[in-house]
């Protein structure tokens, strides 16, 4: 019998392609998620990426009532927490939406978990909970001094699952600090497809480049880096599914808590990133410069030397393959 995981927010692009990648190394996932910022229509691609029924359970981490039918119905071994919202500005206007959901909804889940015996989780957490990078590379036990609601939500639900593990060692839980999800799925058939329009550099990039927008908005052109825009860490979407059915292994065959950075190591600003964009697309883009954004940083960038020791895991898709997928899935219409 293969192995069930929920993946909470599994509709949405990142817990989308983990489901995938999880059918695809044997285990049997199951979706709980409130369509908040994805839709239902995903179960028909993601059956056919993963070659297995999914059952998709429509509903809110925060209602614990909702969990523990999850968890009554479903021989669930383990869970995968991709739940929450991510966006940095919206943090700083909705704190309240941030922590209710981001803090709340994942204390509710590990209530849950606890009651229903089941003791591995792994948490999808940020670059974010470290702040500015700097010229450095964030290291997994470096100072966290998040600079937004966002990042600070995501160091609070760390903390707590530290303080779980301290006073129950049972527990086996990873945190997955993830720096900036980019690409789509190779088949084309999956990417990022949020209900209000994106933020993201890539899928500004997608639409300029689709001719549904004029220009991208880079937001910061006066920050301490090489060429004036911010510096960030990308790393394919592919690449991060594959490290999180690695921390899954990992703290599956063995109870503790580890803390990963899945990055690249490597940064690039946002002009190198719309210079390889335009080499995917061979279109050119116009872009416009606007002032930072609130909670807005200079530059991130992950060390992932001890994600490479622990876990065995490193990239082995670069920024030209992130820029292909991404546009890929915009002329395969980026919609589900
Ligand atoms: N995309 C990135 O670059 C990135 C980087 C670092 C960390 N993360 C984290 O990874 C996680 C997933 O990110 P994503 O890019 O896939 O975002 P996403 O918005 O595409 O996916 C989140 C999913 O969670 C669902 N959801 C939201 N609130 C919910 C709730 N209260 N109950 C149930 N489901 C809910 C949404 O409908 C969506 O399907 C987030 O926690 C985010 O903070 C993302």
């Amino acid at each position: 019998m293969p192995e069930t995981v929920l993946v909470t927010g599994g509709a949405g692009f990142v817990g989308s392609h983990v489901v995938v990648e999880l059918a695809r190394n044997g285990y049997a996932p199951v979706i709980l998620d409130n369509f908040s910022n994805s839709t239902p229509a995903i179960r028909t691609r993601l059956e056919a990426l993963a070659g297995r029924p999914i059952p998709c359970v429509t509903a809110d981490v925060r209602d614990t009532v909702a969990l523990r039918n999850a968890f009554h119905d479903h021989p669930i071994a383990a869970v995968v927490h991709c739940a929450g919202l991510k966006n940095v500005a919206e943090s700083e206007a909705r704190p309240l939406a941030y922590y209710d959901v981001n803090v709340c909804g994942s204390l509710s889940l590990v209530e849950v978990m606890g009651e229903a015996g089941v003791a591995t989780l792994v948490f999808s957490s940020t670059a974010s909970v470290y702040g500015d990078t700097g010229s450095g590379r964030a290291r997994e036990d470096g100072t966290r001094t998040p600079a937004s609601v966002y990042g600070r939500t995501k160091r609070i639900v760390e903390d707590f699952a530290r303080d779980l593990h301290a006073a129950n060692a049972n527990w086996r839980l990873a945190i997955v600090r993830k720096f900036n999800v980019a690409g789509a799925h190779s088949s084309a058939m999956m990417g990022e497809a949020p209900r209000a329009r994106s933020t993201h550099l890539l899928p500004q990039l997608c639409r300029v480049a689709a001719g549904e927008a004029s220009e991208i908005v880079i937001r910061g052109h006066d920050w301490p880096t090489p060429d004036g825009t911010a510096l960030r860490d990308y790393v394919h979407v592919q690449d991060v599914a594959e490290g999180f059915v690695r921390a899954l292994r990992h703290v599956a065959a063995q109870p503790g808590l580890i803390a990963v950075n899945i990055g690249s190591g490597t940064a690039h600003s946002v002009l190198d990133v719309v210079a390889a964009f335009e080499r995917a697309c061979g279109r050119s883009i116009a872009r416009t410069m606007a002032p930072r954004g609130p909670g807005d940083i200079g530059a991130s960038c992950a060390d992932i030397a001890h994600t490479e020791q622990l876990l065995g895991w490193r990239p082995t898709r670069g920024l030209d393959a992130i820029c292909a997928d991404a546009w890929r899935w915009q002329k395969n219409g980026a919609r589900y």
